[in-house]
């Protein structure tokens, strides 16, 4: 017996950073997948087979100048940190014991802030369960558990990207819970992954901690600001109130304009280093009715992703516009689907 298990990466759309202070935040599901397979091996223990992450390879487009090595040995162990956790959670809370075989695939890039870290746990636990009979269709579950590995792990983490990995669609965090929303349409998005992998001694642990040094960041320049920051983290919440309002009467115009304003707000906190401002900027004015950074942003000269809403008829203009920077640039679909488990 073989199971399959599939995820879904995520965009936060609005509201990252400020939902750590309690704002609300929209996030959603985008149609690049990451899949565990488990099967039964002839010996104990568990054998781990990962073929293929992108930002561990190369990635390049044939068909351009553009080539992109990533050789990130350490962004891997810490990838395979998150199925070990996974393995070990199930084996203690849920008795499981081995003699399996886990496989992993992935087309989601590692640390670009596009939800690798939650796609791999929920897909492992998910995979496990259903090969050791203890699937019980239960979403809300799975969803929690992913959630206890991913803070186990990486210290603190929102529920959001379990959430997405999970459920897929729209989620909205509101006051530390998750809302699914389902009435929200399916739109295009490009992607820009700005990865400037420095390999070599010293620099893996600036990667590492990328996410919880800037959430850090942050927070000492709210510290500093108190008053400003909380003028700034109310607007952030109002815009991803508008934007759920404008997603809903799919008025893009205003949801770009929505996300300019984001970003602005999300430069204002020092999140947006100069690599990905120029690309929002480049966005903003090669056809994107909006552009911003997505997730956690990025450390000066780290990695870190865009995301811009195209014009109609303009993403080619934009992925090209986009592309020339050297950023991976990806022309992908929100709302996509949330956990999907298989048996062959
Ligand atoms: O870049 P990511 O996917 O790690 O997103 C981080 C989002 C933050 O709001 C900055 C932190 C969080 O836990 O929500």
């Amino acid at each position: 017996m073989k199971i399959i298990a599939s995820v879904p990466a995520k965009a936060i759309l609005f509201g990252e950073h400020f939902v750590v202070y309690g704002k609300r935040a929209l996030a959603t599901a985008l149609n690049l997948r990451l899949s565990v397979e488990v099967s039964g091996r002839a010996g104990e223990g568990y054998h781990l087979i990962v073929e293929d992450i992108p930002l561990f390879g190369l990635d390049m487009e044939l068909t351009s100048e553009y080539a992109q090595p990533f050789i990130n040995y350490d962004e891997a162990a810490r990838a395979i940190a998150y199925i070990r956790s996974a393995v070990q959670y199930m084996e203690r809370e849920y008795g499981i014991d081995g003699g399996v075989e886990l496989r992993v695939k992935s087309e989601i890039p590692l640390s670009a802030g596009l939800g690798s870290s939650a796609a791999t746990t929920v897909a492992t636990i998910a995979a496990l369960k259903r090969y050791f009979g203890l699937w019980n269709g239960d979403l809300d579950e799975l969803r929690r558990d992913a959630h206890k590995i991913e803070k186990a792990v990486q210290g603190n983490a929102s529920p959001t990207d379990t959430a997405i990995s999970t459920y897929g669609g729209y989620v909205l965090i509101e006051g530390g819970g998750v809302k699914r929303l389902r009435d929200l349409p399916e739109i295009e998005l490009v992607t820009g992954t700005i990865c400037t992998i420095p390999v070599g001694a010293g620099h893996e642990s600036e990667l590492r901690l990328k996410t919880r040094e800037l959430v850090e960041r942050v927070k000492t320049r709210k510290e500093a600001f108190s008053s400003v920051f909380e003028h700034i983290a109310s607007a952030a919440d109002e815009l991803t109130g508008e934007a759920v309002v404008a997603l809903r009467r799919h008025d893009l115009t205003r949801l770009g304009s929505l996300m300019n304003i984001n970003h602005g707000l999300l430069d204002s906190i020092g999140v947006v280093p100069r690599r990905l401002s120029e690309l929002v900027k480049l966005a903003q004015e090669s056809g994107a009715l909006g552009a911003k950074v997505t997730g956690a942003g990025a450390l000066p000269d780290g990695t870190g992703t865009v995301i811009a809403l195209p014009a109609a008829g303009h993403s080619d203009e934009l992925r090209i516009a986009m592309g020339l920077t050297g950023a991976i640039v990806r022309d992908l679909r929100t709302n996509a689907m949330g956990l999907v488990v298989e048996e062959e």
